[in-house]
């Protein structure tokens, strides 16, 4: 087999928790807004907030890739003016940090009253660029994983657990095969 779980639901729900209640004492007395970089934070967002109480507010801004050097842009801003607001930006993954060093730059600019950065996973030996990391989940290897928000080419977002893709071309030959690990006989029903 190609991909092998590396982070199952429980372990995932059980270290989700864990940062959401460190999260909650820091942020005691304040109302964060929860910035989601879209697609991959939704799942890690969705859980870390479940987990911090009522007082606090969520929103999400997707970005766009150009060329080759890493650059991004924004796609879709976030409709939350953040001037005043203690911000946390949540993120799926943290790689080169040429994407959060882009981020940070741009939302410091709109004046927020705290800026802090909330990642489930750090590929720590891939870094470019230097960034703070104020909270994150794991620190992983160079494998590519999928699940849990992350994606292979658009698709296994929806995975609960985290999956490392250990052969790539032998993936590629039949992606639909990890569905038919992770779902059983519904995964039979994915579409191509
Ligand atoms: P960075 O700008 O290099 O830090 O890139 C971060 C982005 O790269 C993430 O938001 C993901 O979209 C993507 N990425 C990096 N590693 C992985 C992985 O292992 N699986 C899926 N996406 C990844």
């Amino acid at each position: 087999m190609s991909v092998t779980e590396v982070v199952d639901p429980a372990t995932l729900a059980g270290r989700v928790a864990d940062l959401a209640a460190q999260i909650a004492a820091d942020y005691q007395g304040r109302q964060p807004v929860l910035l989601g970089v879209l697609k991959g934070a939704v799942p890690f967002l969705a859980d870390l907030s479940r987990g911090m109480g009522p007082r606090v507010d969520i929103d999400f801004l997707g970005l766009t890739r150009f060329g080759t050097e890493g650059r991004v842009g924004i796609a879709m801003d976030s409709a939350t003016s953040i001037a005043g607001r203690h911000v946390l930006l949540v993120e799926d993954i943290v790689d080169t940090g040429l994407t959060l060093s882009y981020l940070l730059g741009l939302l410091q600019t709109r004046e927020p009253a705290s800026l802090a950065t909330a990642t489930l996973l750090d590929k720590r030996t891939r870094r470019i660029v230097d960034v703070p990391l104020e909270y994150r989940g794991f620190e992983i290897g160079d494998e590519f994983l999928i699940g849990y928000g992350l994606d292979w080419d658009g698709r296994f977002r929806n995975l609960p657990g985290l999956w490392a893709i250990l052969d790539l071309a032998e993936f590629q030959d039949d992606p639909s095969g990890l569905a038919h690990v992770v779902f059983g006989e519904r995964g039979d029903r994915v579409a191509p």
